[in-house]
């Protein structure tokens, strides 16, 4: 099999790739992706040279490149968006144009060269926010996307979803809740805490850090995404989350604890505007129907995850000299 991964150099797609040339060593890849600041082809710097791999640089809202590279594969894994909240709500104009359009043109690729098998990657925030002691997210959650961000996956969503009715174009989605592992864009939680200890800065905890999320080891997210493109009913939808729910401020201090820093290391910030309180996700249809479930523990995730960033600082180091450090000074200018 022949796939086209989209955003195949940002976090978990880079990790998609890596997961599945392993597993499955007898097909290949073609990864498109525009290499926005979130891109990084050093996360594939192994995979240099081998023949079961190629990079292309393009837009995926680009008709014609997007025409031809889909023409040439057997189904299309859709990874590429822009995935950070904040910068949606600093400007969500790239939000609309790669996740809505650059979608659209990618459905419609797959629909004009005969119906291509496609899976799309979500998000739970389509669902909004749950408060503490509301049932989890499943499948049938009414979507009440409530950031820019999410607001444009919940359109992706839907236009995939409308593609399936109206053209039987053959799609699955998985909305997964927050991912966390190897080569993660240190804008996100996990790795901002982490690379601001190694550099002896402090965290900036958004409000008093109650927000609730549920967190999943990248590989486990790609297990099954796996797991659906292999096993799952075409035009469904599959949730899947990590069972791991935890405050901020609790994943907070189990950075500190395992960083031999200090609660004196938490700076408290204004809170993220209009920041969804909880999300968590059930996950029984993925294991009933997949058998799928997430298998690292959050502890030894972290602390994986951990020892990852202390031992690849070249990696990240180069991200925050970067354009980075412009995007963190407009965060904190208002
Ligand atoms: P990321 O920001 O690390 O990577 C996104 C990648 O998409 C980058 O390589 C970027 O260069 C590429 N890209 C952006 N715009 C593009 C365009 N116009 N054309 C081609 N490529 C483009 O994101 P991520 O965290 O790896 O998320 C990947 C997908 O998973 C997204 O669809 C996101 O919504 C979804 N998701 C993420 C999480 C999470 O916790 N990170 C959880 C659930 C779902
Ligand atoms: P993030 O990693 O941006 O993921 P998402 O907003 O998609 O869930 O944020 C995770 C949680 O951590 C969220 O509740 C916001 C909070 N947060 C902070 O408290 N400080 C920070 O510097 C960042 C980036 C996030």
């Amino acid at each position: 099999m022949k796939i086209l991964v989209t955003g195949g150099a940002g976090f978990i797609g880079s990790n998609f790739i890596h997961y599945w040339l392993k597993n499955n060593p007898e097909d290949r890849i073609v990864n498109l992706d525009f290499l926005t600041y979130a891109g990084n082809l050093e996360n594939l710097k192994d995979l240099e040279g081998n023949p079961n791999y190629e990079f292309v640089k393009v837009d995926i809202a680009d008709k014609k490149l997007v025409d031809d590279l889909v023409k040439g594969v057997d189904m299309i894994v859709h990874f590429a968006a822009e995935s950070h909240v904040d910068r949606s709500i600093l400007n969500s104009e790239d939000f609309i144009k790669t996740n809505v359009m650059g979608t659209q043109n990618l459905l419609e690729a797959a629909r004009n060269n005969g119906n291509k098998r496609f899976h799309h990657i979500s998000t739970d925030e389509v669902f909004g926010a749950l408060s503490m002691d509301d049932p989890k997210f499943n499948e049938k959650t009414p979507y009440d996307p409530r950031s820019p961000y999410s607001a444009s996956k919940a359109a992706s969503d839907h236009l995939v979803r409308a593609y399936f009715h109206t053209h039987n174009l053959p799609i699955t989605i998985s909305n997964c809740s927050n991912n966390y592992g190897p080569y993660q864009f240190p804008e996100k939680l996990i790795p901002l805490f982490v690379t601001n200890l190694i550099e002896g800065k402090k965290v900036p905890v958004y409000g008093k850090g109650e927000n609730v999320r549920d967190w999943i080891h990248v590989d486990d997210h790609n297990a099954g995404v796996e797991a659906i493109i292999k096993k799952g009913k075409i035009g469904e939808t599959y949730c899947l989350g990590g069972g791991n729910e935890r405050s901020n401020m609790q994943i907070t201090k189990s950075i500190l604890g395992a960083m031999g820093a200090g609660e004196d290391m938490i700076e408290y910030v204004a809170d993220r505007k209009g920041h969804d309180l909880r999300y968590s996700i059930d996950y029984g249809k993925a294991k009933d129907e997949l058998g799928w479930e997430p298998k690292i523990s959050f502890e030894q995730g972290l602390q994986d995850t951990i020892e990852w960033y202390k031992n690849n600082q070249e990696w990240w180091r180069n991200i925050k000299n970067g354009e980075y450090q412009e995007y963190y000074n407009k965060q904190y200018s208002n």
